[in-house]
């Protein structure tokens, strides 16, 4: 064939090739991986083969080739900061691969890589531009590469652990921190000496000259949670390369975004945003983001505030920033679709066929943001309005810019910079940590034990209508992530039965404790959860011995489970009560329930007011004492959502649902509306009076737009206000007041606080001023010019302007170093006379002070401002700064 340069060109050839080898061709699979909690999104062409690899999964193939659509951004590759400023970092690229499932290996795979490359008839590449790595102990590969394809043996290298652990090396593949794994080889490309760059294993291997282009895995292992590996049933090959990458060789260009694909995007960006294509990184931005978002949300993904959705979200608003650094003035970012569609549409149909639907979300996304994007300028410039170059805006500021008006911390950072003011960004990390330990971990991939645990049959739950059940069959141990036939006194494991009255984590619900008890042993259980079709209960062995195919009785804890039931029941009447006081919209985003406390997530772009939490607080604590039935019954979708049944949104139901109803009902234009009416698979209460108390003990943000409630029910809200009350009686006591003027009595003392801080700072002042009058006689002449240098006690970055002022007063032509010192922080001020500013400036003697004591500031030349914290060095710092300031005058 002739040389392949377009994008589309080399795809087809690479796909074309690998049939002509008896490869099957497989589609791409979606972004969103299936079944695989290990995942973010698909990062690699194996992801979809993982449980072939893994011997789990069978297909009438053993060899198999794709370009797969990839994502590497949030989660384990995160690389969002650098895309746009290299040469080659992405958020979505497409990856050629071909795989071998125990049919070929090491010998065939590389003699593949070696024909596509160089054949005259395929890509024809110059052998002499190209380079491999093996790992280290990989003899086997060298000799196939150095003795079979006759590669010189200086052109094989050879990469170690170069990671800082065994396996962990950039010639050791390993997909997570589970699952198939392997030694590499990795093919590179000399882009040639004009580019800067080392060869692999150097330290200038990071440059642009010798570029990865293909990854050929020898999957070997799987790799357990521990680190271990287990070997794979037949070595297998899975092999990458980035389609990106192979166009810029063929098209003779350095950067990918040079490529034929690329430009066309950025062609189609700068057009509509009227700038001129000068390869801007916001253009780059933008060409390689709108890839990622219409990939993701034809996959189904749509811009939210958790796990993937908020991936997705930031990249659509770092795209949606850069284009109001080109000039955006409106909605741009949809208008990338089409454009995208015509350079990918061919090899995607996706984004033909769902081209209106991903510019309306991402239009939808880029409007919201406008919105919030303009007010959070608002308030930050009225944050800004009263600093002064060299302050420091407050984390607590930058916090409430990210956490109100979706400002990435980056942005708020670019806007106070140009001011000279700089953010506190620990105190922005520790609100983020608070917020994080609030929130659920949307990150949070645990072991996939799906790929250890391989039973028949389901596992039957019966404990909706039981605790505890005698005849049950031990079908299976599990212990460190292996089969096991036995576990022993003191032992961790996983047990699976034929049926089980115990709940398995879902639905918001955590999973149940109790006891596994056979002839020989007792397996005290910590957790249930649900690993495909069968329910693991995780534990010890507390006693004796437990094996495989015993007969065991199967007790679940009961004091837990009722408390649980209380709060899952409480939690519907909650999300009831919601929706009647704050309005319908209100749409659950998450909820929690286990036996101490429930926790409902909901979008709501405001804080509930007390007022709104009394009314909720009401409206539930009515129904339980109504005290109706809790019922449940089986129907089908149909017929519950006829009802009004709420469902969540995303989750899949089956054909027959299970609903519960509860509450007092209304009748609404001749229907029965219960109070409420929810999908549910819980654990519940039988009447709504079995759950006691309903009491809320907190309310608050834990995203943008998104509010968590917290309560108690049961004997836990009895807890909660009995702790509540005896608190205040300890504060009566130590206030000397009666309970029900802790109020006023707290109102008085904290007037009197602010009076007498008042009086502080005023009589502080004075001292102050009374310095400056005893400054005037440590004034010492250098190089021909007054100079004062002096540190106060007591003196922060507040009161050192006024001081300023006062000294520059008394001290006209000179050069004025104040320094605060107050609360182990010091306050930096330097005024330099106009007449001396020729010679020296007033912000290099800042920037000179706080580079030598570790802080920060800058300002003009006649004045600037800055702060360190207090240092051993500081006292050597402050007595060398005269002899410093003399070279400068001189
Ligand atoms: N799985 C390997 C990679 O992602 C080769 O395809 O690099």
């Amino acid at each position: 064939m002739s040389q392949p340069f377009r994008s589309a060109d080399i795809r087809k050839a690479f796909i074309d090739f690998f049939i002509s080898k008896q490869h099957t061709p497989v589609a791409s699979s979606s972004l969103i991986p299936h079944n695989d909690p290990t995942l973010l999104f698909t990062n690699a062409g194996m992801n979809q083969f993982k449980e072939t690899f893994l011997g789990m999964e069978t297909r009438d193939y053993t060899r198999a080739v794709t370009s797969q659509k990839c994502v590497r951004a949030g989660g384990k590759h995160n690389d969002l900061d650098n895309v746009g400023y290299t040469a080659r970092h992405h958020t979505f690229f497409e990856m050629l691969g071909n795989f071998s499932f125990g049919d070929y290996f090491k010998e065939a795979g590389i003699a593949y890589i070696w024909e596509f490359l160089t054949a005259d008839e395929w890509l024809a590449l110059d052998q002499d531009r190209l380079y491999v790595t093996i790992y280290e102990t990989d003899d086997e590969a060298f000799d196939i590469w150095h003795k079979k394809i006759g590669l010189p043996a200086e052109r094989i290298i050879r990469i170690g652990d170069n990671k800082g652990a065994p396996y962990a090396s950039d010639n050791f593949w390993t997909m997570g921190d589970t699952g198939p794994c392997g030694p590499c080889t990795e093919v590179f490309y000399d882009h040639g000496p004009e580019v800067e760059g080392g060869l692999p294993g150097t330290p200038e291997e990071d440059g642009d000259r010798y570029i990865e282009i293909w990854n050929c895995v020898f999957m070997q292992f799987n790799r357990q949670k521990d680190g271990s590996m287990t070997p794979l049933p037949a070595p297998s090959v899975d092999t990458g390369m980035g389609l990106e990458r192979l166009s810029a060789i063929m098209q003779g260009v350095h950067s990918n975004y040079e490529i034929d694909l690329f430009v066309h995007l950025m062609d189609a960006a700068a057009q509509i945003l009227e700038v001129e294509n000068q390869q801007q990184a916001s253009l780059k931005v933008i060409a390689d983001h709108i890839r990622a978002v219409a990939f993701l949300i034809a996959d189904g993904v749509m811009p939210s505030n958790e796990g993937r959705g908020y991936v997705l979200r930031r990249i659509i608003r770092r795209a949606v920033r850069h284009g109001n650094k080109l000039g955006a003035e409106s909605d741009f970012f949809y208008k990338m679709v089409a454009p995208l569609a015509t350079e990918m549409g061919d090899a995607y149909p996706e984004l033909k066929n769902k081209q209106s639907m991903i510019e309306n979300a991402i239009q939808k996304e880029e409007a919201q943001f406008a919105k919030t994007l303009a007010q959070g300028l608002r308030l930050l410039s009225s944050e800004l309005e009263d600093l002064q170059e060299g302050d420091i805006l407050s984390g607590a500021a930058a916090f409430k810019l990210y956490d109100t008006y979706g400002f990435p911390l980056d942005l708020t950072a670019d806007i106070t910079r140009e001011r000279g003011i700089a953010i506190n960004e620990e105190e922005f990390d520790e609100h983020m940590q608070a917020q994080r330990e609030r929130a659920r971990d949307a990150g949070k991939f645990d072991v996939d034990y799906s790929s250890v645990i391989q039973v028949d049959n389901p596992t039957e739950f019966i404990g909706y209508q039981q605790l505890e059940e005698n005849n049950v069959s031990l079908i299976a141990l599990y212990q460190d992530g292996q089969t096991a036939d036995s576990l022993a006194e003191g032992d961790e494991g996983v047990i699976v039965l034929d049926r089980t009255p115990f709940y398995a984590e879902g639905g918001g619900q955590v999973g149940e404790l109790g006891e596994i008890r056979t002839a020989s042993g007792v397996f005290e259980v910590q957790n249930t959860k649900k690993s495909g079709q069968a329910i693991i209960h995780y534990g010890v062995v507390s006693m004796g011995t437990i094996s495989t195919n015993q007969t065991a009785e199967a007790q679940v804890l009961s004091s837990i489970r009722a408390a649980s039931a209380k709060n899952h029941s409480a939690t519907h009447l909650l999300h009831a009560a919601l929706r009647e006081v704050l309005g319908d919209s209100v749409s659950q985003k998450g909820s929690l329930v286990s036996s101490d406390v429930l926790r409902f997530d909901f979008a709501y772009d405001k804080p509930v007011t007390p007022a709104q939490i009394i009314r909720i607080e009401r409206l539930v604590n009515e129904q339980i004492q109504a005290n109706t039935p809790a019922r449940i019954e089986n129907m089908s979708i149909d017929e519950a959502m006829d009802k009004g049944a709420v469902a969540l949104f995303g989750e899949k139901y089956g054909d027959e649902v299970r609903v519960l109803t509860m509450g007092t009902e209304d009748i609404v234009d001749g229907k029965r509306h219960p109070f409420s009416i929810e999908l549910c698979g819980g654990l519940h209460v039988e009447r709504t009076g079995d759950i006691g108390l309903f009491k809320i003990t907190s309310e608050a943000s834990i995203a943008a737009g998104i509010r968590r409630v917290e309560a108690v029910t049961g004997m836990g809200a009895i807890k909660y206000i009995q702790q509540n009350d005896a608190q205040l009686s300890t504060l009566a006591g130590q206030l000397k007041v009666k309970r029900p003027e802790v109020a006023t009595r707290v109102q008085v003392m904290s007037d009197n606080q602010r009076k007498l801080e008042k009086e502080l700072e005023r009589l502080q002042q004075k001292i102050a001023s009374a310095q400056a009058t005893n400054l005037l006689d440590e004034v010492q002449t250098i190089a021909g010019t007054p100079v004062l240098i002096s540190t106060l006690s007591g003196i922060d970055g507040k009161s050192i302007r006024p001081l300023m002022d006062d000294v520059k007063s008394k001290l006209p032509d000179s050069v004025i170093v104040l320094i605060g010192d107050k609360d182990d922080q010091l306050a930096l001020a330097a005024s330099v006379a106009k007449s001396v500013t020729s010679r020296i400036k007033a912000g290099d003697i800042i920037r000179h002070l706080a580079s030598e004591l570790g802080g920060k500031g800058g300002g003009k030349p006649d004045y600037a401002q800055g702060g360190a914290p207090k240092a051993d060095n500081t006292k050597t710092v402050i007595d060398a700064l005269p002899n410093w300031l003399a070279a400068q005058l001189s």
